[in-house]
């Protein structure tokens, strides 16, 4: 990576890198200087304070580096790295890790093993990976104790505390207080959508395995939304413009989250989708949304529970899934048979992804 050319134009710098040219405008330099941030990358200095009008009085480059000085008395030095890592002038494809998935996951996801990820840095770093890629990691031999899971959580992260708990038990029980704790199916969900902001990452640790049924349900939420996006535009569309309402009520907690089924970033890509059949509160959309709305979640709830959208596992005692809870649909298919007992917590998808960074600076 070569700097070869610089030529001044009148709000900005056109910089021949290695055949390529990028236009990087004056104040976006001045305020970018690199000599102006903090090693943690902090800026130093007020944006707000920089003269809009700003401009070099000189510019020189060598093939490693452009300096400037500027029209304010700063002097700034910018590395051919820096300019190529930063520059916003054409499409750098950025890095996107996500890779979506449907029933073949299976052949793709591993059980990474407890013991080896927590000795092995490397190895908790492919673990932490999938998270990333697929939203959701495997482990087995994860010791099938109570409380164990806050260990696991210690590998990458922080609890997130919720009303139930800094952690929450999935057992059968009489008289169930929640469809969660009976032995009935569940339809794939969101856990806790009705919290703002929604856990953005769960755990579940299995300690004791039912006699019968019981099986976990996975889907790729993110791939199900893309596929409504092409196969019904305007039930996407209704899903991503109105907001809904998910509540829960008990004596020590009312929460309500409102907020979209499938929510875009400003490229329009997918990335949070939040569903939940035993928490969304009744409909309060404009009368001649309400039919297609029902409609749209309807259609979106047929390609999530298609077969060949799901991931179909059985638990056992010592394995653990770590997903993200704002992608990952989870539920429970058919009628489980006998003792069973999960425990679960949440954590947070950014302690996460910082965790497996500085893995990945370390370990590569
Ligand atoms: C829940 C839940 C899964 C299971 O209680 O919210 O998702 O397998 N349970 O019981
Ligand atoms: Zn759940």
């Amino acid at each position: 990576m070569k700097l070869h050319s610089i030529e001044q134009n009148d709000t900005y710098l056109a910089v021949d890198i290695s055949g390529t040219v990028s236009r990087f405008h004056y104040f976006w330099l001045r305020d970018n200087c690199p000599d102006s941030r903090t090693s943690n990358g902090q800026k130093l200095h007020e944006t707000n304070l920089l003269s809009p009008d700003v401009h070099p009085t000189s510019v020189a480059h060598s093939e490693q580096a452009m300096t400037i000085e500027w029209s304010d008395g700063a002097s700034s030095v910018y590395p051919v790295s820096f300019l190529e890592n930063w520059q916003y002038d054409h499409a750098n494809g950025e890095t996107d890790r996500m890779v979506l998935w449907d029933r073949d996951i299976e052949n793709r996801v591993i059980r990474h093993d407890y013991e080896e990820v927590c000795r092995n840095p490397a190895s908790r770093k492919l673990w932490l990976q999938d998270v990333a890629a697929y939203g959701v990691g495997l482990l087995k031999g994860v010791p099938p104790v109570e409380e164990k899971i806050f260990d696991v959580v210690a590998l990458f992260g922080f609890v997130r505390d919720t009303n139930y708990g800094r952690l929450f038990e999935i057992r059968s029980e009489e008289n169930a207080s929640n469809l969660a704790y009976t032995p009935q199916p569940l339809s794939l969900h969101t856990d806790n959508p009705y919290r703002d902001p929604c856990p953005s990452l769960q755990l579940v640790h299995c300690l004791v395995q039912a006699e019968q049924g019981g099986l976990t349900a996975l889907a790729d939420g993110f791939h199900a939304a893309n596929r409504l996006r092409q196969e019904s535009p305007d039930a996407f569309d209704l899903l991503t413009r109105h907001d809904v309402t998910f509540h829960y009520e008990s004596e020590d907690a009312v929460l309500d989250n409102r907020d979209r089924i499938i929510s875009l970033d400003g490229a329009g890509r997918v990335r949070k989708v939040r569903i939940n059949n035993r928490s969304i509160a009744p409909l309060k959309l404009p009368f001649e949304i309400v039919p297609p709305f029902y409609e749209a979640l309807s259609s979106f709830r047929g390609i999530l529970e298609a077969e060949e959208s799901q991931f179909l596992f059985l638990l056992q005692p010592g394995d653990l899934m770590l997903f993200d809870n704002e992608r990952v649909l989870h539920g429970r298919a058919g009628v489980s048979v006998g003792a069973r007992h999960l425990q679960g917590c949440y954590a947070d998808r950014d302690g996460l992804l910082s965790t497996l960074k500085i893995l990945e600076l370390n370990h590569d």
